[in-house]
């Protein structure tokens, strides 16, 4: 008999979608197996006044069409006065940090965070959710755990507001999540997965090269110990971030992995494969249901262990295995 199993409204809960032509050919990637995601604010120039992020919800609606999809937008990070947030608070799940230059698209980040207190403060008044890209400047392999202490300050100064620790890659973040109440965290399946050897360790893959990079064995085994649980306050979110194949097949790769489509086989393969597919359905909803508040429209993913072989292409940008096949693939989506 075929194994198989039901996800109830999968949600990704870290998604850059883009604009313009970008956007309406992985939008609808997204929205064919989801039920809602947390779309990412990045955009050139970034989505941080309120009508520009009306006008991008708009986009992503309709650039979704007929899909059953919520997008939950958010702001990008800065020094937003309160008048600001009251008027963007109903219209975005929560505002996302990137420090300056921590990756693509963030030139307009922050640049001494613990300036931005009063912003912090209002936040945690007015219950909006911080978002953040957690790296320091320091050493590539060392910015997530360096950031840590920023972390664990803003946890500390803030004890009632909400802090995602987004795209978490190392051992030390996962031991961070149990110190506080209020941090919450997302792990994208590629840091479940792969380690910097299948960056760099033989040819490089700039296909899996990605901020933060992938960092070792043993914080791969920490991650995957807590998404396997899965920990309650951790989510699955992709940091699904296409870039057309020519910015990275080429000197100077720009940095991101494109998940999207292959998102729900990689887990189901993954999670059956640690005797772990009792725990998905909180992994890639429940959990962040639950510490979001959110209630997505209802969707039943009916997923199949039949192989599917990944795509060489989506339009121009090139999916991580490209060519490889997994063991399981979605069947239908009611
Ligand atoms: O690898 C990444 N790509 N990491 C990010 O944080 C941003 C993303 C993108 O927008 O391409
Ligand atoms: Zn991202």
């Amino acid at each position: 008999m075929t194994m198989e199993v039901l996800l109830r409204s999968p949600l990704d809960m870290h998604i850059h979608f883009r604009q313009d032509a970008m956007l309406d050919a992985v939008a609808p990637l997204s929205a064919q197996h989801f039920a809602g995601g947390v779309i990412m604010p990045n955009l050139v120039p970034p989505v941080d006044t309120v009508d520009r992020l009306l006008w991008y919800t708009s986009e992503v609606k309709r650039a979704v069409g007929n899909h059953r999809f919520q997008p939950y937008m958010t702001l990008f990070f800065r020094n937003y006065t309160r008048e600001e947030l009251v008027a963007a608070k109903p219209h975005i799940i929560g505002i996302k940090l990137y420090p300056a230059g921590a990756t693509t698209n963030s030139e307009n980040g922050v640049r001494e965070i613990m300036s931005m207190k009063h912003v912090f403060a209002m936040m945690e008044e007015l219950d909006i959710p911080l978002l953040v890209h957690g790296e320091t400047h320091g050493f590539v392999m060392d910015r997530e755990q360096e950031f840590c202490e920023v972390y664990r300050t803003l946890a500390t100064t803030f004890p009632g507001l909400r802090i995602t620790m987004e795209h978490i890659t190392t051992e030390a973040a996962v031991l961070l999540l149990d110190e506080f109440e209020n941090l919450r965290a997302t792990v994208t399946p590629h840091h479940l997965i792969i380690t910097l050897d299948d960056v760099a360790g033989g040819m490089l893959n700039p296909h899996l090269f990605c901020k933060p990079i992938a960092k070792r064995p043993e914080d791969r085994a920490a991650l995957l110990a807590a998404a396997l649980k899965p920990h309650p306050r951790l989510m699955m979110g992709s940091d699904s971030a296409p870039h057309p194949v020519d910015k990275k097949e080429s000197a100077g790769c720009a940095a991101g992995v494109f998940t999207a489509p292959i998102l729900l086989p990689l887990l189901a393969e993954l999670f059956e494969r640690n005797n772990a597919l009792g725990s998905l359905q909180a992994f890639v909803s429940d959990n962040a249901r639950r510490l979001y508040g959110v209630e997505p429209p209802s969707t039943t993913v009916h997923l199949v262990k039949e192989p599917m072989t990944i795509p060489e292409r989506y339009g121009n940008v090139v999916p991580m295995w490209a060519g490889k096949t997994l063991s399981w693939s979605v069947r239908s989506v009611e």
